[in-house]
This record gives structure tokens, sequence and C-alpha cells, in this order.
């Protein structure tokens, strides 16, 4: 049984966690591969809104293992508010597992993550705060906890005696701030550890056995491809690997496991944090795109930045992620502009330029438009693309020239039956049944 990768093409938020909560009828696994809880991933299921910012969206469904792979770094605190308040909600959290092997984000990350953006203000990355960037660079260093950790008292102690001096240090001199003390970062820390015990395994393990087992893994990306610290817009990145190939080391699979990537982007484009954004829009345009869209972060309460879809980057975001087909989100949030604007180049010192350029270039591109007529109809009953205007079709298919790959889902509204299934023998045939079951029920 195959490996589906579901990966942002954007800068983050394209939501994603729909795309996953549409082929949930068909995964048995659903593992997140990389990033923290600086994610958000914002699911309509049954008309009750769920916000996750750790746990993958699978954990709404009965019969999916969710998992949080080696790749990403956990906040146990915030780990198990996330399942408690699940757990109220009626959601069974017991089939959570947790990596063993993936880092654990401590207080003195987020201390860090936190004073260094207060220190540079404006010159800040606008991280989440959440202490992501910090944790990744422990671990690189080799000085970070895991979460298997967590369950050795002793080893931990000794662990933490050793790192925590250090960190200490450079709170109280860099930034005169107070010191962690070590009893209580141990004492809370083993807790979480106790606490989260039943759910810490050997995840690559798992997801081994559940393909050779003929299971049907899911492995979801955070953030997105524009944001990836390889790929993306260095230094304006998160920390982690958010691109497709993320999911091998981050979820425990190889790249021949793998054989559909689908790409997820919105059909405009928003950046939340700092760094440059060519087609970023301060006006009118800008605003109906936040506020029809809902464009607010789901973890930080942020108001997302928005501006016209840029298919700059576009080419090279299917090519690196090999994106196999595209989900393309929130068409529905274009209705009522009397015009759009697709960006198909870029401009820098008067020289033609293409992706991918420094951060530096970037600020400095000019997006180079194509205008192309608006649509004023409500998209939301919509479920098959003849059914669209004909300036939404024209707008579609121009994004997918572009794109070089089907787009075969199309979403027209937040919740899961508001979807357009373009390609029933290929990716979208694992939505097909979702739906079916959906509008039967
Ligand atoms: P960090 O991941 O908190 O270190 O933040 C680094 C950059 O990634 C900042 O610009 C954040 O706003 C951005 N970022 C992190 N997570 C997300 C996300 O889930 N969606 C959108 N942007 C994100």
């Amino acid at each position: 049984m195959p490996a589906t990768v579901v990966v942002g093409l954007q800068w983050g938020d394209e939501g994603k966690g729909k795309t996953t909560d549409l082929l949930s009828d068909s995964v048995d696994l659903v593992v997140r591969y990389q990033g923290g809880d600086n994610a958000g991933h914002t699911v309509v299921l049954g008309g009750e809104v769920f916000k996750l910012h750790l746990i993958p969206s699978g954990i709404l469904h009965p019969h999916i293992t969710p998992v949080l792979g080696c790749g990403v770094v956990v906040n146990p605190k915030t780990l198990l508010d996330e399942m408690s308040a699940l757990q109220e909600r009626g959601i069974d959290t017991s089939r959570l597992r947790v990596s063993h092997a993936a880092h654990v984000i401590m207080p003195y990350h987020i201390a860090q993550d936190q004073a260094t953006e207060a220190r540079l203000d404006a010159e800040g990355l606008g991280t989440t705060r959440r202490g992501i960037g910090p944790a990744y660079a422990d671990r690189a260093w080799r000085t970070g906890i895991r979460v298997g950790d967590l369950l050795d008292r002793q080893g931990l102690r000794h662990k933490l005696a050793r790192i925590l001096p250090g960190r200490n240090a450079m709170l109280h001199e860099a930034f005169g701030l107070p010191v962690l003390d070590l009893d209580a970062v141990h004492a809370d820390a083993a807790a979480c550890g106790e606490r989260l015990a039943p759910h810490i395994t050997d995840t690559t393990g798992l997801v081994q056995d559940a393909l050779a087992g003929g299971q049907h893994v899911l492995l979801e990306g955070a953030q997105g491809t524009l944001l990836d610290l390889d790929h993306g817009t260095y230094p304006f990145v998160t920390s982690s690997n958010a691109v497709a190939g993320g999911a091998c080391t981050g979820g425990g699979v190889g790249p021949r496991q793998i054989d559909r990537v689908i790409g997820v982007m919105k059909a405009y484009s928003t950046r939340v944090g700092s760094g440059p954004f060519p087609t970023e829009l301060d006006d009118q345009t800008g605003r109906h795109l936040v506020e029809r869209g809902s464009e607010f972060g789901t973890t930080t309460g942020r108001r997302r930045r928005c501006g016209w879809f840029d298919a700059v980057p576009l080419r090279s975001a299917v090519a690196v992620n090999s994106a196999s087909s595209i989900m393309l989100n929130k068409l529905d949030v274009l209705s009522g502009l009397p015009e759009l604007r697709l960006c198909t180049g870029y401009r820098v010192d008067g020289r033609d330029r293409h992706w991918p350029l420094s951060a530096d270039e970037l600020q400095r591109a000019e997006p180079v438009y194509r205008t192309m007529a608006g649509w004023t109809e409500d998209l939301g009953a919509v479920r098959r693309m003849s059914d669209l205007p004909p300036a939404a079709v024209d707008y579609v298919r121009a994004i997918e020239d572009m794109a070089g790959v089907p787009i075969s889902l199309l979403s027209v509204g937040a919740e899961r039956t508001r979807t357009i299934v373009r390609d029933p023998l290929g990716d979208g045939a694992l939505a097909v049944r979702a739906l079916t079951e959906q509008s039967a029920a």
C-alpha cells in the first residue's frame, strides 16, 4: 500500500487540514513529519470547528492512528493540553503515537525565542515564539532532549544538569532574564513524560510495519515550501524541512515508499510573520481576502498578510516536492473581486528574474501581472467544474497551466462537502468515497 504526502506549496496555511480530512476514509495512519505547535490546522467536521496545532487532524477519525514522527519538535505541555481539550469534546486520544526520537521544546527554548524576537523587534523573523528554532538548533548541536528521555527520570536529570547552566548563562547574560531552576524544569518535564508514556514509541517501526501490512500512510506537512529551511525564503523560514522530502527523514519512510504527493495551495497568497512578499496587497482587495478568507493565524491569531496568487515560485515548489497533483483551496474567497491578477514574473533592478531569489532580491522584486476577469457568483454550492462561472474556470486553468500538474481537487468552502473533485480516477478518487458517503448521510 502506498504512502501519500500532503504538502503546502506556499507560505503555509494552505488548508492542508482539509485535504487530510478529505482523504481520511482511505487512510490508516496520519503522520506529522516536521514542525511543532507553531502550526495550525482548522478542520470543520460535522458542523464543529476543530483547531489543532500539534496533533494530526487524523485524530478526529476513530479508524486512524495519528502519529508525531521523529522530525517533529514537541512541547509536551501544549501537547497534553491539546489532548485534554479534545477529550473534553469526546474525542478519543488514546491512539496517538509520539516518536521517542522527536525533540522536546524546553522552557529555555521558548524563553530564547521570545527574547530574541523581542530584542530584534521589527527586524525579527516574526516567529510564532514557540521555541521552534532553538529546539531544532539544540537537535543539530546534539544537546537536545528527546521525547524518549522524558521516560528516564535519572537520565533526564543528568542531561539537564549538563545543559541548563549554559542556557541559564545565555538567558541571564544576553537577555537579562531570570534563570531557570533545575529541580522545577526537571520535575515538569518528568511529569509530562509520565503522562505521555503510553503514547511514546518507535514511530518509524510503526510506519514501516503499517506499510508492510498493506496499510495506507498519509504523511502530513506543516507550514509550506516557501517556509522550508532550505528551499524557502531564508532566513524568513521555519527551522525544519516542510517539503515532501522532509516526510522521509521526519516520518520514517524511504523515497520509494512515497507514491503520491498532493501539493496544497490557496487561490491567492498569504504569509504570516516577516519576510519579502512581492504580491502583498495593502488595500481594499487585501482587506477583502482577509475578511472573506478569515485570514487570521490559527496558532497566534495574527492577521495574515494577503496578496495575489504568485506563480513565480509555483513551478519550483511543484518540482522540489515532486507534486503529482494539486488541491486548490478557497476559490470561493475570490468571488466579488472585479478583476484578478496572477503574478507571472518578477522584475528586479530592471531585469526579468526567476525563482529562487535571495530574500534581499525578493524584497526588491516588482511583480509582473496577468490580469483576468473576476466573477460575482457565490461558489459555495458548486460541486462540478462545469458549474463554475467561466471566469473562475479560466483562472483555475491558468494556474494549472503554470503549475504543470493537474489540479484534481478544488475547495469552495471550509466544510468537507464544499469540494469539487475534478479527477475521480486520480488523487480525487480517494476523496470521492468520503464525499459520496457524506452526501448520502
Ligand atoms: P517559527 O516556525 O515559529 O520559528 O517561525 C518562523 C516563520 O514561520 C515565521 O514567519 C512564522 O510566522 C512562520 N510560521 C511558522 N509556522 C507557521 C504556520 O503554521 N503557518 C504560517 N506561518 C508559519
